[in-house]
């Protein structure tokens, strides 16, 4: 017995990557205050100078590097390799830019590497000219790790969310929309790139859009202008026509990203899109299976209450058929986790829904919910903070919260989550799943 807890806890701690001690949320707790929005002094750059770098994922084996030029003459060329300062490959790309009433963007640049090792450092160059950065490709293979948070924003907590992702050990940043709070002034897009550089040019940064991406006006702007020249993901790599919803595989997991701000009906192209996607995956290759969207379904807090049913009346029974494990929504600024659920009713082939909008940005959290706890909410808090899934294996992930107390990372919730396929749901849904793929 002694051996066994002795297993347990170095597994625990091994699995434990945020610094974090482990405090439970008791009655003394002095919630912290919202903070400044930070300000970036501006700074005189060469105009070829590479900002704002950032990498996903596009497709098998492949990366895409971004990057954004004040000039627009430098060329849109990746040199890589897997030595400091030997780049024995390189890749051109493409470039692209936009106009938004009186601002112009700089040369966005896109350019795809590959084929490349997984689970290997890269060290690369953008423009070619230094500085030189340093990327590591996510495993092929069991274990892989995410980071998720969203609601992000460019204020002092955001800055704190970040530092406690830097501390710990992944492969993966996600996040379930709202990115920069820009809310058409363009130059926050800037600082929110120069922001989040030197984690989102190590690892991919893989996302999705929320409301504060839209930046549309009636007549005039079509939204996610921005969004889309800036952060390109790999839309057309999974068959996708819209930068706003696609999927990618890493390690043992399909990952689909959903736009809530898009057409979800049954009659749309998301929708279409979504059955197809579905359709391909194959629970032997990638036994789990996560999706990320804006809108929480599932949400026993006062803000945005509801605004997810419509989605989920049209999506939900599809996404239950095909047996999706974990869906993060992000919106809401505060964490919660639910039970496998489906049609509000407990079920154990359900999802497991997590609200994690916490990053940090400048409207502050989201404090009142209802009361009681509705059954299916397992565990929700008011602070900002951010998330790690570790998929062990094809049967076991361990999910962990660890909000920012202060300036440290505290584990706050964390919980052992069973694949779908280990508990036998799969193959119980294949009838209902092909029933649902043969509709329209
Ligand atoms: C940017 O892209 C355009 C085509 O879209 C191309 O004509 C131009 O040469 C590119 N600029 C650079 C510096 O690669
Ligand atoms: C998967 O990981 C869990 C947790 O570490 C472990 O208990 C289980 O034995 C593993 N399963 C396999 C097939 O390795
Ligand atoms: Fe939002």
């Amino acid at each position: 017995m002694e051996l066994k807890s002795i297993f347990l806890v170095s597994i625990l701690l091994s699995i434990h990557c945020a610094i974090g001690k482990e405090v439970a949320l008791g009655e003394d707790y002095v919630r912290p205050q919202p903070r400044k929005t930070l300000s970036f002094p501006w700074k005189p750059k060469h105009s070829s100078e590479p900002q704002q770098v950032h990498i996903s994922l596009a497709g098998e084996k492949h990366m895409r590097i971004t990057w954004i030029t004040d000039d627009g003459s430098s060329p849109s060329i990746v040199e890589y390799g897997t030595s400091s300062g030997e780049y024995t490959s390189s890749s051109q790309g493409e470039n692209t830019s936009y106009g938004y009433l009186l601002y112009n963007s700089g040369t966005i640049h896109h350019v795809v590497i590959g084929p490349l090792e997984d689970d290997t450092v890269y060290y690369y160059r953008c423009g070619g000219q230094d500085p030189q950065f340093q990327l590591k490709t996510p495993p092929s293979q069991f274990p892989v790790t995410f980071a998720v948070a969203g609601d992000l924003g460019q204020t002092e907590w955001t800055k704190t969310t970040l530092d406690h992702i830097g501390l710990c050990k992944y492969d993966m940043h996600l996040i379930p929309g709202d990115l920069s709070y820009a809310d058409y002034m363009q130059h926050l897009w800037d600082s929110f790139g120069a922001l989040v550089q030197p984690l989102a040019s190590a690892r991919p940064w893989m996302v999705t859009e929320g409301n504060h991406e839209k930046e549309s006006i009636l007549f005039f702007k079509s939204p996610f202008q921005a969004y889309s020249a800036r952060w390109r993901m790999p839309y057309e790599e999974s068959g996708s026509t819209s930068n706003l919803y696609y999927s990618f595989e890493v390690a043992g997991v399909h990952v689909i990203m959903l736009g809530s701000y898009t057409d979800y009906d049954e009659g749309s192209d998301q929708y279409a899109w979504l059955k197809e996607d579905l359709a391909k995956v194959d629970r032997e290759r990638t036994p789990w299976l996560l999706v990320l969207l804006h809108v929480p379904w599932y949400n026993s807090n006062y803000a945005h209450q509801g605004e997810g049913d419509g989605m989920k009346a049209s999506l939900e029974p599809l996404l239950y058929a095909a047996g999706v494990d974990i869906l993060f929504a992000g919106h809401v600024h505060a964490y919660e986790r639910s039970e496998p659920i489906y049609k509000n009713v407990l079920d154990s082939c359900g999802t497991v829904h997590v609200t994690i909008g916490d990053g940090g940005n400048r409207e502050g959290l989201a404090h009142r919910y209802h009361d009681p706890k509705p059954q299916w909410s397992v565990f929700r808090e008011a602070s900002f903070g951010h998330g790690e899934l570790k998929i062990v294996n094809g049967t076991h992930a361990f999910w962990s919260w660890h909000r920012n107390d202060d300036d440290e990372p505290v584990k706050s919730d964390q919980v052992w989550i069973n694949s779908l396929v280990s508990k036998g749901c799969i193959g119980s849904k294949k009838h209902e799943f092909r029933k649902i793929l043969a509709m329209h």
